[in-house]
């Protein structure tokens, strides 16, 4: 027999339906993709948009049945005009909660504004150690013995916003950049998903 989720007061919880955008490689995109179909989180991927029309996730996104869009920031004058667009895109598509997994831009007013509260973004670090890009470089070359991930609601600075997990992975004497990644980014992979998995659920 299967259940429906259902929330702390036992009503049945509607899938939460997630615009997501992402600027590159999508590996959260994907990992929160094979948590929906294990059914895990309680949603489906409405629309994935991409500021970068190159980008891997775009292409893999398309490639597995989901709905695709993409802007470039220099097809617009203004940043706004930009943002207008894609929030024509995921209105369009009836999105409730945009995560952001690897979205490399500072979301203005235009589409925060609409979405605060229900807008999440991941990054590769202890918040508000080491925002911005490149946030494992910046770890290694502090010198940090720990480090881990973020899952944060966004605010209108770069990877800020009230924390809602964090994960730590330790940081060793031999890590490059790419070792200290990779062990983050499996990490990532989870956290996201037991974020998303605990929205779903109406709390
Ligand atoms: C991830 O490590 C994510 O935390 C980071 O970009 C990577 C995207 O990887 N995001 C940020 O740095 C946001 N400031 P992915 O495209 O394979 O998910």
């Amino acid at each position: 027999m299967t259940t429906s989720p259902t929330s702390q007061d036992d009503k049945p919880v509607a899938p939460l339906s997630l615009g997501i955008l992402i600027s590159g490689r999508g590996s959260n995109m994907k990992a929160i993709y094979g948590a929906i179909q294990d059914g895990e989180i309680n949603a489906h991927i409405a629309v994935v948009v991409s500021d970068n029309p190159e980008s891997e996730g775009l292409a893999w996104a398309a490639a597995n049945g989901l709905k695709t869009a993409s802007f470039s920031r220099q097809a617009f004058a203004k940043k706004s005009d930009f943002e207008t667009a894609i929030l024509k895109t995921l209105a369009d598509h009836g999105v409730d909660w945009v995560v952001l997994a690897g979205y490399m831009r500072l979301v203005g007013k235009t589409l925060l504004t609409p979405y605060q509260g229900r807008m999440v973004n991941i990054h590769p670090s202890l918040l508000p150690a080491f925002p911005g890009l490149h946030a494992q470089a910046q770890a290694l070359a502090y010198g940090v013995k720990v480090s881990g991930c973020t899952v944060h609601l966004v605010d209108n600075t770069m990877d800020g916003g009230p924390i809602i997990a964090q994960e730590v992975v330790p940081v060793l004497p031999e890590d490059t950049v790419a070792s200290l990644s990779d062990r983050i980014l499996s990490v990532e992979h989870v956290l996201f998903s037991r974020v998303l998995k605990v929205i779903s659920q109406g709390f």
